[in-house]
């Protein structure tokens, strides 16, 4: 039977992929635990997200098991509280710079709806590519952690975001878009991500604090549906300047949407402008237009929100075609562009001083 002191010790050998430290001296190991030829070791990683985790895992595991007397080896992973990670950090490598540091973003928006499928993601993706394709430097910050579907709608793939000792480096899409999404750091895309609030918030921030963004124009932030955690979270800690409000006429007299729209208020993000998907259906051959899913509520809505109803997309199976194949860059719907403007004109970059 290993005592506590021989496990610490080949531990001592295990390295973090990342720091390039050993997990010991890195204040990793929380807990080790021998019962018979039983050991049950506790790391806390840095973050959950970490995308190398199994490898740690794995680590510990072979390290452990070729002590003589071991016949089975137990690990757990727990994640490190913000201080814990930030000392840690700091003892890895002392006196670097956070990415935080080198982000200047012009405005941030948080794109929201009041339920999911209202096409909160696709509208978000189109509004990047309208703005990127008038000049301006965005970003997409993907906030729906056990749903993302930005990197999807963009054809982007894990392995595309790239780890620096700084923090992140974000994924490229096209038209220059820079995109984190929790996708991009699963070893596989149909891996589900089932965390409760704490972790979706700490993944958050890290993508807002740990990422190089650099500098942007706008960086959306697409969150998940509703008035969850995590729209708290991105609310309340990243300096969102302002929110967007995506709806459908189905939404039964907007009032799962007035719950977000309360939301924002409450928390001092004005809103600014609705966004109505799924407005309606033009057909090709007349260009008459059906309201298959009932009468807009858009101006209701935007009403409510104390903002303007900056446009109203139609259905249009072209736009879920080129989402589904990773290529909805190539879409060119002819709202996009007005899409574009009318946001640009309601949410103008701040002044810069000459
Ligand atoms: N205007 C539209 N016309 C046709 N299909 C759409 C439209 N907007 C979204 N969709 C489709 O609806 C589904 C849900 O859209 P998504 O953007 O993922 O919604 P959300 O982020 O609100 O859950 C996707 O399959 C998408 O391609
Ligand atoms: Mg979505």
């Amino acid at each position: 039977m290993p005592t506590e002191a021989e496990i610490r010790n080949v531990l001592s050998r295990v390295i973090d992929p990342e720091l390039r430290r050993n997990i010991v001296e890195l204040g990793m190991v929380r807990d080790i635990q021998v019962h018979g030829d039983e050991v049950e070791i506790e790391v806390a990683l840095t973050t959950a997200a970490c995308p190398l985790s199994q490898n740690i895992s794995d680590d510990v595991q072979a390290a452990v098991k070729a002590l003589p007397g071991v016949r089975e080896v137990k690990v757990t992973l727990s994640e490190m509280t913000a201080e814990e990670r930030e000392a840690t950090l700091e003892k890895a490598q002392p006196g670097l710079p956070k990415a935080s540091q080198f982000n200047k973003v012009g405005r941030i928006v948080a794109v929201m709806s009041g339920k999911g499928g209202v096409g909160k993601s696709s509208v978000t993706a189109l509004l990047a590519l309208a703005l990127a394709r008038r000049g301006y430097k965005v970003g997409i910050l993907d906030a729906d952690i056990t749903g993302p579907s930005i990197p999807k709608l963009f054809g982007l793939h894990p392995g595309e975001v790239r780890g620096d000792p700084m923090g992140f480096l974000p994924a490229i899409a096209a038209e220059n878009i820079k995109v984190m999404s929790i996708n991009l750091l699963v070893p596989d895309e149909t891996t589900a991500v089932i965390w409760r609030g704490p972790l979706i918030s700490n993944a958050i921030q890290q993508f807002w604090n740990e990422v190089l963004w650099g500098h942007l124009d706008y960086l959306l932030v697409d969150l998940p549906p509703g008035t969850s955690d995590a729209a708290l979270t991105v609310m309340q800690s990243l300096p969102v300047n302002g929110a967007l409000v995506v709806t459908t006429p189905q939404d039964l007299a907007a009032m799962v949407v007035r719950k977000a729209v309360d939301m924002a208020h409450q928390l001092n993000v004005p809103i600014v402008g609705v966004v109505e998907n799924m407005s309606y259906f033009q057909c090709p051959d007349s260009g008459k237009r059906y309201e298959i899913f009932g009468p807009s509520h858009a101006d209701e809505v935007a009403t409510a929100a104390n903002a303007t109803t900056l446009a109203r997309l139609p259905v249009d199976p072209e736009l879920s075609r080129l989402g589904d194949q990773g290529q909805i860059a190539k879409y060119n719907g002819a709202l996009i562009d007005e899409l574009g403007k009318a946001f640009e004109s309601e949410c103008p970059l701040p002044r810069r001083d000459l």
